[in-house]
């Protein structure tokens, strides 16, 4: 909660909750699902997100009513997500709630069977994922999905190989030192 300037909370496919931090731990929908036990033990003073960047007002991705199935099982029902230029979003939510299928489905493997996905104004709900990728999307996966030779920024660098250059920033991406090698 500290790192993002917004929350997305997600709950068997369904998105429950979207706002700030502060929001999210006062709402009562995930505290009824995912807090209630954690306010029980610890109450923890407010933080500010890190991000100094407030989010700008151009959306950068905005997905509308998505459903996405894997054959007859709906993984995700009707998730609604805006993200702005400069924001850091997080999505939380327990195990096979939706998230690595929002992922996925944002870079169009699996495509969304219902909805809309926009990124940057453009319509990306039927693209293919190589196409996706050069638009500037990036995925860094976690564990056993890295490369394991590779340092960790190496490895988020890897997420931004496939990206058109005119689209990318190169100042955002600096060489890796072996400092940087974990
Ligand atoms: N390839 C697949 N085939 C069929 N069902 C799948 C497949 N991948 C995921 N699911 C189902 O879709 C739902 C959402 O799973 P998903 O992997 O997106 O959840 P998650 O929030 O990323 O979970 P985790 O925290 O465990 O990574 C779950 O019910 C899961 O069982
Ligand atoms: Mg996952």
């Amino acid at each position: 909660m500290k790192i993002s300037d917004h929350l997305v909370v997600l709950d068997y496919g369904r998105k429950i909750a979207d706002g700030t931090p502060h929001q999210i731990r006062n709402d009562a929908a995930v505290i009824r699902a995912y807090l209630a036990r954690m306010r029980r033990t610890k109450s923890r003073p407010r933080s500010r997100p890190i991000s100094s960047k407030k989010g700008g007002c151009r959306r950068m991705l905005s997905i509308q009513g998505v459903h996405t199935f894997y054959g007859h099982i709906e993984a995700l029902r009707g998730v609604d997500i805006e993200v702005k230029e400069g924001e850091i979003v997080t999505m939380i939510g327990a195990n096979g709630a939706g998230k690595s299928t929002l992922l996925m489905t944002i870079c169009g493997t699996p495509q969304a069977a219902n909805g809309r996905i926009v990124f940057d104004g453009r319509d990306i709900t039927r693209m293919p994922t190589h196409l996706i990728m050069r638009n500037g999307i990036a995925q860094s996966p976690r564990s056993r999905r890295i490369f394991p030779r590779l340092s960790v920024l190496e490895n988020l660098q890897m997420g931004a190989a496939g990206v058109d250059p005119r689209r990318s920033s190169p100042k955002t991406w600096s060489r890796p030192s072996r400092s940087s090698r974990s």
